[in-house]
């Protein structure tokens, strides 16, 4: 089997952040999205990944390559983000075979191993994941019939017929292609997946499915990106490489190499990254503090702190997506007030 992994769209709805970074590199946990996917892919036993780029595609490519994966990882270009069916035209020459597609920016707890097997074991056309969510209007839906096989799937129904929403993994045989081919764009012009997946049900092909168990995050939103970092941290274990004094660090915290830590706490889950400095700080529960960060007479809790940035004198900081090499300081010297040097469609609440 292979995989397709969607690094592509605009992230709109993460905006500032995404004019100059991919949503998919975003990272959670000081970890990229996107590695959680390729890991889950790699699990499943694939050896052949293609990953789907768009706007940001160098930095996607230069993220990936950084790293080293046991797998041949190719990079496919769309030049503008028509939809999920769309991405898988794109990658037609490629898709030679049964693949799993994998939405860059979802995050699994479980993995897609028993999802993988269930889908060659009974020889599925498609296979599709679903998990139970208390506001399917928000999702993609599956209605059942009553032998519990998909009867449809419907785009954030105001009428859900069930709570069973669509996760952003998908397994596949080829005959996708034909489906794609078939389907016209949706109104917000797309080329819809759930479309294509509905034909293949129209034509007679058989879509499987399975039930996901463990927590499913789809990071699209701010505070998606936020859950997702308490629930990897809720699972991480200590380990500290770095040095502190006058200091108390209590419950789970990966503290890496070169960090100094001077007349702060630290207060668990939390991961920091290597060479940070932090002065006179409270570094609450949920924080993941990205590698060379300066926080000093600050208190953060529950946020992501990107590698390179500075908070000094920031007051309470909570529930914050904070970018790279920000700078947030405490204005001294007089008129009193808040100075604001701030991009396009950013929000700051407080
Ligand atoms: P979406 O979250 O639906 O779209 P988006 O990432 O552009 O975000 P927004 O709605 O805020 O503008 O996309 C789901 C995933 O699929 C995401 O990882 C991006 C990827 N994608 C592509 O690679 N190509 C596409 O054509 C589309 C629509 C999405």
């Amino acid at each position: 089997m292979k995989g397709l992994i969607l690094s592509g769209g605009h992230g709109t709805r993460l905006r500032p952040l995404t004019y100059s970074q991919q949503k998919q590199l975003i990272p959670v946990a000081n970890k990229p999205i996107l590695f959680y996917a390729i890991e889950d892919v790699l699990e499943a036993g694939v050896r052949e990944i293609g990953i789907i780029v768009g706007p940001n595609k160098e930095q996607v490519m230069e993220t990936v390559k950084s790293a080293n994966w046991e797998s041949k990882i190719e990079f496919i270009y769309q030049d503008e983000p028509k939809g999920l069916a769309h991405a898988i035209l794109v990658a037609e020459e490629f898709l030679d075979e049964d693949f799993v597609m994998y939405l860059g920016d979802n995050i699994l707890r479980e993995g897609i191993v028993e999802h993988a097997k269930e889908f060659e074991k009974n020889n599925y056309d498609a296979s599709i994941m679903l998990t139970d969510v208390e506001n399917p209007e928000q999702f993609g839906v599956a209605e059942l019939n009553s032998n519990g096989t998909i009867k449809r799937l419907v785009e954030k129904p105001r009428e859900p017929p069930s709570n069973l929403a669509l996760v952003g993994i998908y397994f596949f045989k080829p005959i996708i292609l034909e489906a794609c081919k078939n389907i016209k764009p949706s109104w917000r012009n797309e080329l819809e997946i759930t479309d294509t997946i509905q034909w293949l049900i129209d034509n007679g092909y058989e879509v499987g499915w399975t039930k996901v168990n463990g927590w499913w995050k789809d990071t699209g939103k701010t505070e998606d990106i936020l859950e997702a970092n308490r629930l990897i941290l809720d699972d991480i274990q200590t380990k500290n490489e770095g040095t502190a004094e006058n200091s108390r660090i209590i419950g789970r915290v990966i503290i890496k190499k070169g960090v100094e830590i001077k007349d702060s706490i630290i207060k668990g889950p939390a991961v920091i990254g290597k060479d940070c400095m932090i002065r006179n700080s409270y570094i609450g529960p949920y924080m993941s503090i990205g590698n060379e960060c300066v926080i000093e007479d600050t208190e953060i809790e529950d946020s992501i702190v990107m590698e390179k940035s500075e908070i000094m004198g920031g007051g309470r900081i909570v529930e914050s997506l904070i970018g790279k090499e920000v700078k947030i300081r405490r204005k001294v010297e007089l008129p009193n007030g808040r100075k604001l040097i701030v991009g396009d469609n950013s929000e700051i609440v407080g």
